[in-house]
């Protein structure tokens, strides 16, 4: 298949590049950076202008592009960047698409489980309603912005993603800097649920809903069985030696970091991958304990 992707150099985007290219697909990367090394079966352009211009024949389109919610408070400005990077460019991206000879079959587009909020339920599928909250809005615009290429006849997938582990990136890196420093923690009380799934299972799972053409809708792309954050932080001393238990205090963390706090790290949603998985997908890393084996190979600190 020729498949545009956008956010192709982010930290999921990396690992779905070169999954996608070892499958045999052809790579038409978006990307904002200049003189990136292009060959035969990846290139990489700058606008999507160009695939207009050149009237360009794609079979698939996965959208994955957006600036860093954890980089930095969500001052007035810094709210205008997470929502221009995500909702306008999507925007942009199905009003290309529109332009095209041809639309492409299907549009795999980037969400988060932050459409949920924090509702204190159990349990949220893919029928529970959307939460409060920028986060929340945030991806309620994303889904929405992709969603208008159903009217062009192609198969949309909105992509609810929990927190992505993996080394080399990612919200795993940051989680972790206490631990190697010996300071095991976990923010605030401890017992808000982390929603979370391995980068391999993420990879997995698009290429599953590029292969399924009766997938369709909203999709939690998360692991089946979330942890609390204390759970997180047992799992992960497996893995760095710690000496001090040292949890971030709720009030030290909403100082440092505002309202971002709350809607990353304070507050948790209980997310499954109902739809995922009633569609046949089975995840490699159902449990947290495997998947940071697997990122950690087994037990010894890196
Ligand atoms: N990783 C997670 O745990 C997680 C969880 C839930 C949802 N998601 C969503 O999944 C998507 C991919 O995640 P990721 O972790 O791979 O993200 P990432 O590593 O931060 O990469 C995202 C890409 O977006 C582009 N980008 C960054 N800032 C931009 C800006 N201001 N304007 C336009 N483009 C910008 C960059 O591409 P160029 O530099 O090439 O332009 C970058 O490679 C994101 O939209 C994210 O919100 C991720």
């Amino acid at each position: 298949m020729h498949l545009l992707l956008t956010g192709g150099t982010g930290f999921i985007g990396q690992a779905l590049r070169d999954s996608l290219l070892a499958e045999g697909h052809q790579l038409t990367i978006l990307t904002r950076q200049q003189n990136l090394a292009s060959s035969d079966r990846c290139r990489y352009i700058n606008s999507l202008d160009t695939l207009v211009r050149e009237a360009a024949a794609l079979d698939g389109v996965i959208n994955l592009t957006g600036a860093s919610l954890a980089e930095g408070r969500w001052t007035r400005s810094r709210r205008q960047v997470l929502w221009d990077s995500r909702v306008e460019l999507t925007r942009d991206l199905v009003a290309a698409l529109q332009q095209l000879p041809e639309p492409p079959r299907i549009l795999l587009s980037g969400s988060a489980v932050g459409y949920y909020g924090h509702p204190e339920q159990s349990e949220l599928d893919e029928s529970s309603p959307p939460g409060s909250g920028f986060g929340s809005e945030l991806c309620q615009a994303w889904e929405a912005a992709a969603q208008e290429a159903a009217a062009l006849g192609t198969r949309v997938c909105r992509l609810r993603l929990g927190v992505v582990l993996d080394q080399g990136g990612g919200a795993l890196s940051q989680m972790v800097l206490p631990f190697r420093l010996g300071v095991a923690s976990w923010p605030g009380s401890g017992h808000q649920v982390l929603s979370w799934v391995h980068r391999s299972d993420v990879v997995s799972a698009m290429q599953f809903l590029l292969a399924h053409p009766a997938c369709e809708g909203a999709f939690n792309l998360t692991a089946p069985a979330p942890v609390s954050q204390r759970q997180l932080c047992d799992a992960l001393r497996e893995h760095f030696r710690t000496w001090l238990t040292l949890p971030a205090p709720a009030p030290v963390l909403r100082l440092a970091l505002g309202e971002m706090a709350d809607e990353l790290l304070l507050e948790g949603a209980h997310v499954i991958p109902a739809a995922l998985e009633d569609a046949g997908f089975g995840f490699g890393f159902p449990q947290i304990r495997d998947a940071l084996a697997a990122i950690y190979g087994g037990g010894a600190p890196d």
